[in-house]
């Protein structure tokens, strides 16, 4: 499904940055995959490397054996659209419009009819538990509802890889649970690939495989097996191990 081949980033600028060295990464279809690492070792840089946000230095991603990185302009906008789904800590929603206008956002720019639109947000929002605030503005709504709203927006068109950046950043450990969980469950049934960013081992201990970063290289990775409590708890004892700054602990949920 997709594969990080041999991928580097340097960020140009008056001091040149590497923040990524020879990045190897396979995720199979279907896969829930977590990245993890102290601040500033490059997990947004890969995130978005993948997302078509920003591109490699050198080094190559394909994404369902397709390299969107060549892709003109508007075949990439295609390509985006159709294949990826996304979904930041601060939501992205649009304040002036419902929350039901957000969700089916991306399929407007697809042309899709209005009813097919509504009959699949509904559907989202039953699965997700936020039918009850559909006709709210965003700024009437809890932050946990707001993300379950993000989330549906992202996967509204059915992409095939879903990208997460810190989706429980903003939100409390009863929040937080809910969407993992949301996250988990759409994986199993919609066959869903995800990827996803965070700092929470709670939040990764979701994850069947969780990848560890340290300076913008790959460090090490763990598998989930049948028991999410011993998982989390390796996640912990590497994350020690990985060390990093205080500041990642502050988001350690107990
Ligand atoms: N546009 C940019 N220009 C120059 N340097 C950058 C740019 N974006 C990120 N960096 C640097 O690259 C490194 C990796 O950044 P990145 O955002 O990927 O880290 P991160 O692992 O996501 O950290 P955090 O956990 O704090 O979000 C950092 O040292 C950062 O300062
Ligand atoms: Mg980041």
């Amino acid at each position: 499904m997709l594969q990080v081949k041999q991928a580097s980033k340097i960020y140009e600028g008056k001091i040149a940055y590497r923040a990524l060295t020879d990045i190897n990464l396979t995720i199979d279809k279907g896969e829930f995959v977590g990245i993890m690492g102290p601040s500033g070792s490059g997990k947004t840089t890969l995130l978005n490397m993948i997302a078509t946000i920003d591109e490699p230095t050198t080094g190559e991603i394909l994404i369902s054996g397709q390299n969107p990185h060549v892709l003109k302009k508007e075949k990439l906008a295609k390509f985006r659209r159709r294949e990826l789904g996304f979904v930041f800590q601060d939501f992205n929603l649009l304040p002036t419009l419902t929350v039901e206008e957000n969700i089916v956002l991306p399929l407007t720019l697809d042309g899709e009819k209005v009813k097919e639109m509504k009959r699949r947000a509904n559907d989202l929002a039953e699965k997700l538990g936020i039918t009850q605030i559909m006709k709210k503005r965003t700024y009437e709504i809890s932050g946990g509802q707001a993300q379950r709203a993000a989330v549906a927006r992202a996967m509204i068109h059915s992409p095939k890889l879903l990208l997460a950046d810190e989706p429980t950043g903003n939100l409390d450990s009863k929040s937080s649970k809910d969407v993992m969980e949301m996250l988990e469950s759409i994986n199993r049934n919609e066959k869903a690939t995800m990827m996803l960013v965070t700092h929470d081992p709670q939040a990764a201990s979701y994850c069947n495989r969780v990848v560890f970063i340290k300076d913008g290289k790959l460090y090490s990775e763990i598998n989930r097996g049948d028991n999410r409590q011993a998982f989390f708890q390796k996640i912990l004892d590497t994350l020690s191990l990985l060390g990093g700054d205080a500041n990642d602990l502050s988001s350690v949920r107990v």
